[in-house]
């Protein structure tokens, strides 16, 4: 980001915070993404091959978000965080998969935890840089978004919601 963009956002905010505030949402992403990708492989049952392929295609969507993430935190002159070994202590959150791995609506639900978590933390952000950092409010707002669609799919998924 140039000269311009970046005292923007300083006025308002600290950069330093926010590339903080990105990095454990990179973290998160990479959780989020590991989990996805570790239980699509280990479904088994009828239902749970339909839950393993819709996991399956969530391991890109939440790559994407961490890539947007990244994107911003160099833009705001940050590093994104180099993540081997760090993710889980960044992110916060420690995933293990249920034990029964036919049961597809333990992994569901755990999958629904995960996100109502991201949920809350995006909204969080995006109330903080709203009207202070234009550039950084999108990124986490359109992240939400597409949370909040993962969320409404797990739900359907698991036949709560028809
Ligand atoms: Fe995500
Ligand atoms: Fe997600």
């Amino acid at each position: 980001m140039g000269k311009k963009g970046r005292e923007i956002v300083q006025s308002e905010l600290n950069i330093n915070e926010v590339v903080e505030e990105l990095n454990r949402a990179v973290a998160s992403e990479w959780t989020a993404a590991y989990f996805y990708w570790a239980a699509s492989n280990v479904l088994k049952g009828f239902h749970g091959e339909e839950v393993a392929e819709f996991f399956e295609k969530q391991v890109e969507d939440e790559l994407k978000h961490a890539s947007k993430l990244a994107r911003r935190i160099n833009e705001l002159g940050g590093v994104p965080i180099d993540m081997i070994g760090k993710v889980e202590q960044t992110s916060g959150e420690k995933l293990t998969l249920p034990n029964d791995h036919t049961d597809a609506e333990a992994f569901i639900q755990k999958a629904l935890e995960v996100e109502g978590k991201v949920i809350e933390y995006y909204n969080r952000l995006a109330k903080k840089y709203f009207g202070k950092d234009h550039a950084t409010y999108q990124v986490v707002s359109e992240i939400l978004a597409s949370e909040v669609t993962e969320e409404e799919e797990l739900e359907t998924l698991s036949g709560k919601k028809r």
